[in-house]
């Protein structure tokens, strides 16, 4: 089968933001401790605690923020606890997530330091649902404030001199569930009050994020919007908020206790998992179309803090740990994703993976025993699609009708496609869903052409293809030469299960 598109080289659409290529560590599972964090074990390169190989594995991705320290685990989390002499830190139970003891031995200073070894923003999530306004005031004081200050002196007996730049702030997590069971009304209040006391120091801008619906709740977007009521007024002084937080995760199977293996599934749970991940573009159009009717100049950002696969944990491993391992089909949910992200530029200004390592669909799983670390195929679609960050959006249009196959309710559109323009390249990323039939597609440049394609492919033998330490290399990218160009026409063909970058000069 041939399809048909167009690319207007030369149209821009709105810039894709960098932070679209955010990420996410909660203090769940193996995500800190035995991901990022190692202490001191003489067994795993690292400095300060921090693993070098995770670190430098993901310093080719560009990472552009990493979120912390949750998740469910922000509203349970008291900042004071992890700061000073790690043997003085006390110990508290994780509740959300195992109940194990968590020892904040990694804290706001080990945090800040990942960050700086990334050369990733900081996005920290402040405690809303158990802790107190001047909490989460207070830390804001310690991480930013320059000058004479109690908190500016306490980070200064702690052994920081200067303050951090903090822009992205969390006002709580899931508020209507694990951040507090709220009602959308009470935390807009509550929003609006952490929010004032969450202070600019210096030349120190906040962003502040609130915490936002749950998938399709449409109902809460338009309270926290209500709540934004100075909006083209100018009697408020100040924004409580700039920006709104929306949660999808793609889940399938029958109930939440069985929501599929990771590794064991059919075509057909594949295909609803691909209905599932695809539907992301529902929501965030959904959320859009709300904020539109109250900020038509897009002024609010819409931020999916937490986007990506969920299933049944691993077999033998701890049930709130939430590790599971990733194979080809969670490269394309990503690929998918980045796809609908890329459409919704001109609102999207950050999402964020859940989670970086060890946890649901992660880029970087470490092996408690081997002391390894293997890179998923998730990761390398993050890799492949790395030079979109900050890239001006193209339009892809089809002039010929999209495949696509019924499942169950659903109709699923098998290929997926989204092009950007940076430093005058060309990148175009091309998902084929059909799990067995190859696409051939031939793209119309106008305005502008490549002189040769540069591609890569990702795909494997079978869907449920993965990475282990013993065979690491399975689902990797490759160069790929089933690409041509000739004058204006690039054609490109897509193997099933297939996800393909090319770029060119134009
Ligand atoms: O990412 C795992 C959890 O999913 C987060 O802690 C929470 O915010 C969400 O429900």
């Amino acid at each position: 089968m041939t399809i048909e598109a167009v690319i207007n080289v030369d149209l821009d659409g709105p810039r894709i933001n960098r932070h679209v290529y955010g990420h996410f560590a909660e203090h769940l599972g193996r995500c800190i401790y035995g991901g990022f964090y190692v202490g001191d074990d003489p067994d795993v390169p690292n400095v300060g605690g921090l693993r070098l190989d995770v670190v430098e594995a993901l310093r080719d991705l560009n990472i552009p923020n990493l979120r912390w320290p949750g998740g469910c685990f922000a509203d349970e989390y008291h900042w004071r606890d992890g700061v000073g002499p790690k043997d003085q830190r006390p110990v508290m139970v994780n509740t959300h997530w195992g109940g194990v003891e968590e020892n904040n031995h990694f804290g706001t200073h080990e945090f800040l330091a990942l960050c700086e070894m990334l050369g990733a923003e900081p996005y920290i999530s402040g405690n809303v649902g158990s802790g107190t306004v001047r909490e989460m005031s207070e830390w804001v004081e310690y991480l930013t404030r320059d000058g004479d200050s109690p908190m500016a002196r306490l980070r200064r007996a702690n052994g920081r001199e200067q303050p951090w730049r903090v822009r992205f702030w969390g006002l709580g997590n899931e508020a209507w569930g694990c951040g507090g069971n709220m009602t959308a009304e009470h935390y807009a209040q509550e929003a609006r009050r952490y929010g004032t006391y969450s202070r600019d120091y210096g030349d120190n801008r906040l962003y502040k994020i609130a915490a936002g619906a749950n998938g399709t709740d449409y109902a809460w977007t338009e309270t926290l919007m209500k709540q934004l009521g100075h909006l083209g007024c100018r009697h408020i002084a100040g924004t409580a908020y700039h920006a709104l937080s929306v949660h999808y995760y793609t889940v399938t199977g029958p109930t939440w206790e069985e929501k599929g293996s990771a590794t064991v599934f059919d075509t057909g749970e594949y295909y609803t998992t691909m209905v599932a991940a695809a539907r992301v573009e529902e929501v965030l159009a959904g959320h859009a179309a709300v904020m539109d009717c109250y900020d038509p100049t897009r002024s609010v950002g819409l931020v999916l803090d937490e986007w990506g696969t969920w299933f049944d944990v691993a077999r033998g491993t701890n049930p709130g740990f939430l590790y599971q391992q990733n194979t080809l089909r969670d490269a394309l949910v990503a690929s998918v994703h980045f796809d609908v992200f890329h459409r919704h530029a001109d609102r999207l200004v950050m999402a964020n993976i859940a989670q970086t390592v060890n946890v649901l669909q992660a880029m970087i799983l470490t092996d408690p025993d081997a002391k390894a670390m293997v890179l998923t195929p998730t990761y390398h679609v993050f890799r492949m699609n790395r030079d979109h960050q900050d890239a001006t959006s193209l339009r892809v249009d089809f002039r010929t009708a999209l495949p696509s196959r019924p499942v169950g309710d659903a109709t699923l559109t098998t290929v997926s496609a989204s092009a950007s323009r940076k430093d005058g390249r060309l990148l175009l990323s091309l998902s084929n869903l059909d799990a067995t039939t190859a696409v051939d597609i031939t793209i119309d440049l106008r305005g502008g052409t490549i002189g040769t394609a540069d591609a890569t492919i990702l795909t494997a033998g079978l869907l449920q293809d993965h990475n282990t330490p013993q065979a690491p290399s399975t689902v990797v990218p490759r160069p790929y030469d089933r690409v041509s160009v000739t004058g204006s026409t690039l054609r490109v063909h897509l193997p099933p299960h297939s996800f393909v970058t090319v770029s060119g000069v134009l």
